[in-house]
């Protein structure tokens, strides 16, 4: 069981400090040139999850779970940290103090719950207290499809608006993705009647085809951007960045559905 706890803390610790590290990096690059207090703010961010990274990947699944446990309070508090600074960011541009950066409300708002999942996670996985399976099914659909159906937006802003095919594709992600949240919300909704097996196996199965679909499109999107093929201001990180947490909702889906399946096999 403590191998399992130091297993599960080490794959989200190393996928999520890096993704809050990049974070760190896109905001700096939004904040006009002026703004060398915040500049120098998301620098440090980028440094101290620079380094919880690599420490990450210094441990192994043999470490003491008890340092494990302590590892990860210590990155539950740079991530609370972190999460404030993006709310901070986001409060001073929707209040216009920022006129001409190019961060989008949208996109810091995105960011900031990301860190909030992540901090949920490590909270959980420090107090043993895992939702329920059919509750765990629909939330965190529920927080993916809406993260899918932003990307789908980003990208569709930051594409150059001459680039019409790729422009029209993202717009089709983003209805798709918007509809599949709706969906999932209406099943959240019904619960806990809503929770049967064939409800929730049909949701993961009608989920996973989207979301393979858009991974695909990212990924096509990011090898453009990297050959340098289509126009854009999509930084190639970012474009890696997004097919990365497409790629980290399909593990979780398939997750699911192999404790579905086990679930059946035990009835
Ligand atoms: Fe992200
Ligand atoms: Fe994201």
């Amino acid at each position: 069981m403590s191998n399992e706890f130091v297993i599960r803390s080490l794959d989200e610790v190393r996928f999520w400090s890096r993704i809050m590290k990049e974070h760190s990096l896109f905001l700096k690059l939004g904040f006009r040139c002026e703004d060398t207090h915040l500049i120098h703010e998301a620098d440090q961010f980028y440094h101290i999850f620079e380094q919880i990274e690599g420490r990450s990947h210094a441990f192994t699944e043999l470490t003491d779970p008890e340092q494990i446990r302590r590892f990860n309070s210590e990155v539950h508090a740079a991530v609370s940290h972190i999460w404030v600074f993006k709310r901070k960011v986001l409060g001073l541009i929707i209040q216009c103090k920022l006129p001409g950066g190019n961060n989008f409300p949208l996109l810091v708002d995105h960011v900031s719950r990301e860190a909030n999942y992540f901090r949920n996670r490590l909270e959980e996985l420090n107090t043993g207290r895992l939702e329920p399976l059919p509750d765990a099914i629909i939330d965190e659909n529920v927080f993916f499809l809406r993260i899918m159906a932003d990307h789908a937006k980003f990208i569709g802003h930051l594409l150059d608006p001459s680039e019409r095919k790729l422009v029209e594709q993202a717009r089709n992600f983003s209805q798709d993705f918007d509809q599949l949240l709706f969906q999932a919300i209406d099943l959240s909704g019904m619960r806990p009647q809503s929770q049967t097996e064939p409800l929730l196996d049909q949701f993961l199965d009608q989920n996973r085809v989207s979301v393979v679909s858009l991974r695909d499109f990212k990924k096509t999107a990011r090898d453009l951007i990297e050959a340098c093929r289509i126009k854009s201001i999509i930084h190639p990180l970012l474009a890696d960045h997004v097919f990365r947490e497409a790629e980290r909702f399909l593990f979780i889906i398939d997750m699911f559905e192999r404790c579905l399946t086990r679930n059946q096999v035990r009835e």
